[in-house]
């Protein structure tokens, strides 16, 4: 695992987009592997920025993001679909069709997760994929649990992701209780893969995944056993952890 450690929430984003930028210029019809809250907006603005300077062209990527709320509309302003429109796809030359995100309005959970399966087998794979930390551990909306779920599976939210992402919302009860999520092999297949963390909110969750016990309870711990993760975070985020490359 590569750790880089940037003074702020900025420099995390810059050097987030830069590895993001780097696939995108090396392979142009890459498969990126996206994701929403509050982590990785920085790095879609600074790629948007980017774009708009005429340094990068989406025309042939396609994206396959991690999750989305189960029975949101891609309309409603708390989906994950309307947040990635919002935050990268509008503002970019992207093709909307090579977008996708798990359908939220598919009632029928078997069904919504075997086509997303199979959206993420048809692409070939995905070459890059972001990640941000939950406070419990969580990649995509994997919550802690006895073991780890693999393929596309429709999730009850624990309460604390619940709590956590209250805020979007305009109370607790209006969160949805359920999503669609990729699974820890979805993730874990992807080629690399860039974990974003900011604030000191975060710092325990970051040393107890990376360096703590591979365990189902902390999801994101199995991405110690990937070849090819890079942790980009904040000082505060990683400031309970010591081998760093500073940047
Ligand atoms: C988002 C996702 C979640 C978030 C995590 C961290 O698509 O799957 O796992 O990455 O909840 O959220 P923030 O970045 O808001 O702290």
């Amino acid at each position: 695992m590569k750790i880089y450690k940037a003074k702020d929430y900025q420099g995390m984003s810059r050097i987030a987009a830069n590895i993001i930028s780097a696939q995108v210029i090396l392979k142009p019809d890459c498969v990126l592997g996206l994701a929403t809250g509050s982590s990785p907006i920085g790095t879609y603005d600074q790629l948007v920025e980017w774009y708009e300077k005429g340094d990068l062209d989406f025309s042939k990527v396609t994206t396959i993001n991690l999750d989305e709320y189960k029975g949101l509309s891609p309309e409603h302003d708390q989906s994950y679909r309307y947040f990635m429109n919002h935050h990268l796809f509008d503002r970019v030359n992207i093709d909307k069709a090579k977008t996708f995100v798990p359908d939220g309005m598919e009632p029928d959970s078997e069904k919504a997760c075997a086509d997303y399966n199979e959206i993420i087998r048809q692409s070939g794979g995905i070459d890059l994929q972001l990640l941000g930390l939950g406070h419990n551990g969580h990649i995509g909306f994997n919550e802690p649990a006895e073991a780890f779920e693999k393929e596309t599976h429709c999730v009850t939210l624990a309460e604390k992701t619940i709590q956590a992402n209250k805020r979007f919302f305009a109370s607790a009860e209006e969160v949805p209780k359920q999503a669609y999520t990729m699974g820890i092999r979805n993730i874990m297949q992807a080629r690399k893969i860039v974990v974003v963390v900011s604030g000191i909110g975060k710092a325990e969750i970051v040393k107890q995944t990376f360096f703590g016990p591979v365990t189902p309870a902390v999801p994101g711990s199995i991405l110690q056993l990937h070849s090819d993760v890079i942790l980009v975070g904040d000082e505060e985020a990683l400031s309970l952890i010591e081998e760093t490359t500073q940047a």
